[in-house]
């Protein structure tokens, strides 16, 4: 048994806790929008035909945001083809994913959804096929108030008061050679300029984002950011980042250690928006939008060109297990404890597809793994985002080096009262003896600690079994301001404690 330490210190403050980091993902992609948070024949389907289980579930797991309509999808889209009379949408070849789209959900139905959930919508336009044009009449679609043709367009399809969408992706992963209308990071930056200036003329307050990698293992990476970056930097606010994990060669342990990889890619790039600030003169910076995220069983893929093309085809419905469910908690730690530079993140995506909430049409929903940590982080950080004292052992891995064994993110609101210790134990095969001295924050009460880990870390939750795995309620204990709990290997905690408010 090792031990690991770790001190709390409310003077050591990395940020107020971000809350668009909970962000999620709709893509037209697979089952994700039909069968999936959509389906009017379904028992549970509302007046507008989403799914009633669904949108419970998802209200459970708590994201702030959700970006849509894609993803790999939207480079092919014609937003036009899914707004109006429903029996007058024309049904499409989507290329992105070889798929029949029939438009019976499009761009007025998400955002009725949006606000009917209470989550804050994330828009892309098309930079691939299409451009310009089509984006600038998109945002006046959704955010002109009326007195437009295309605005007056919006009120006659029965939404007179416009969206008012904030955040829009100049484009989706455009140095990806998959994209449809992939381009080069010169192409991309020009026509991300002026977009973005376009959409600023409609709305100076749009926040856009422009498209950074793929994931960090693209060969243009980092050039590419900076390209980009030097082009738009003072028309955008954000840069994308999308990062997709799973074991390679069955390598378990660094699999495990996934969210230092997250770091190393958000911390470039930081350094080099920083660069590019510097070389321009800039006091402004831009922040990171990490809006695709998860762990994702890649290699299970055979590619694009092998779909069959058919509606809502069943793909990448990947199972995760409880291993998988530790990855994506210490994933969410990682980006709280960069409250300060990824200004938005979003979890791909939100049924069916690599998803938290899964669903079988016609029948019940149910939450994978990830669901848990999720949505414990969700509903449970919040206020500050401390900077903890961590000492631990760390743990040998062949793709990233030695790494600390156990992570965590600590957030306290004095509003409330309350205080949250999130903590992955990444070692696959060792438990730790954690101590949090949280002394230095006043009297302290415990409220909960519940965590992940089983006997068997390839547990899953399926149709038949959707309960097998659960968080389990922890034996933490404090007193005289010290939390003790023994983490077992290949774990992940949430704990709450009360803290004196002010
Ligand atoms: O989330 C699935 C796909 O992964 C998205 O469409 C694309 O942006 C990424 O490559």
């Amino acid at each position: 048994m090792s031990n690991a330490t770790i001190r709390i210190d409310p003077a050591f403050i990395i940020g107020a806790l971000n809350r668009r980091i909970f962000g999620t993902f709709v893509e037209h992609m697979g089952r994700c929008v039909y069968t999936g948070i959509y389906e009017p024949e379904h028992a549970t389907a509302d007046e507008f035909g989403f799914r009633g289980d669904v949108a419970d579930l998802v209200r459970e797991l708590g994201p702030t945001l959700v970006r849509y309509p894609g993803g790999n999808f939207v480079s092919n889209y014609r937003w036009e083809d899914g707004v109006g009379a429903k029996a007058d949408r024309p049904t499409v070849l989507d290329l992105a994913w070889r798929s029949i789209e029939t438009n019976q959900v499009g761009t007025d139905d998400f955002l009725a959804w949006c606000a009917r959930m209470e989550i804050e919508p994330m828009m892309a336009v098309n930079l691939g096929t299409r451009g310009l044009a089509a984006a600038i009449e998109l945002v006046q679609y959704v955010n002109s108030p009326t007195g437009t043709a295309v605005a007056d367009r919006r009120a006659a399809n029965g939404f007179e008061k416009p969206h008012d969408v904030r955040l829009w992706c100049l484009g989706n992963e455009m140095d990806g050679p998959w994209q449809i209308g992939h381009q080069t990071a010169t192409e991309y930056a020009r026509l991300a300029e002026e977009t973005a200036k376009a959409m600023h003329r409609i709305d100076p307050g749009l926040e856009l984002v422009a498209c950074g990698s793929s994931n960090r293992a693209m060969p243009t990476f980092g050039e590419w950011e900076r390209v980009v970056l030097e082009r738009c930097f003072e028309h955008v606010d954000h840069i994308s980042a999308h990062a997709y994990y799973e074991p390679h060669d069955g390598d378990l342990q660094s699999f495990l250690a996934s969210g230092e990889d997250m770091q190393r890619f958000i911390s470039s790039v930081v350094a080099t928006a920083d660069h590019v600030a510097a070389l321009q003169r800039s006091e402004k910076r831009i922040t990171v939008s990490f809006d695709e995220w998860n762990v994702w069983y890649q290699q299970r893929f055979n590619g694009e060109n092998s779909i069959e093309v058919q509606h809502a085809p069943r793909l990448i419905e990947d199972v995760y297990t409880v291993l998988d469910a530790v990855v994506v908690g210490d994933l969410l730690i990682t980006l709280i404890n960069n409250t300060d530079r990824v200004a938005v993140a979003c979890q791909a995506q939100l049924a069916n597809i690599i998803a938290p909430i899964m669903t079988e049409p016609d029948g019940p929903a149910w939450r994978q793994t990830i669901f848990h940590p999720f949505a414990l982080a969700a509903r449970h950080a919040s206020g500050t985002v401390l900077r903890p004292a961590v000492s631990t052992p760390s743990v040998d891995t062949a793709a990233l080096g030695r790494v600390p064994a156990l992570t965590t993110a600590v957030t306290v609101d004095l509003a409330t009262g309350r205080g949250t210790v999130l903590l992955a134990n990444r070692h696959l095969t060792d438990e730790l003896e954690v101590v949090v001295d949280l002394s230095a924050l006043g009297v302290i009460e415990l409220l909960e600690h519940v965590y992940l880990a089983d006997d068997d870390p390839h547990a899953s939750n399926t149709a038949a079994d959707p309960e097998r795995v659960v968080p389990q309620p922890g034996s933490a204990r404090i007193s005289g301001g010290l939390l003790e709990f023994t983490a077992p290997a290949v774990s992940w905690h949430c704990i709450r404690f009360t803290i004196p408010a002010t």
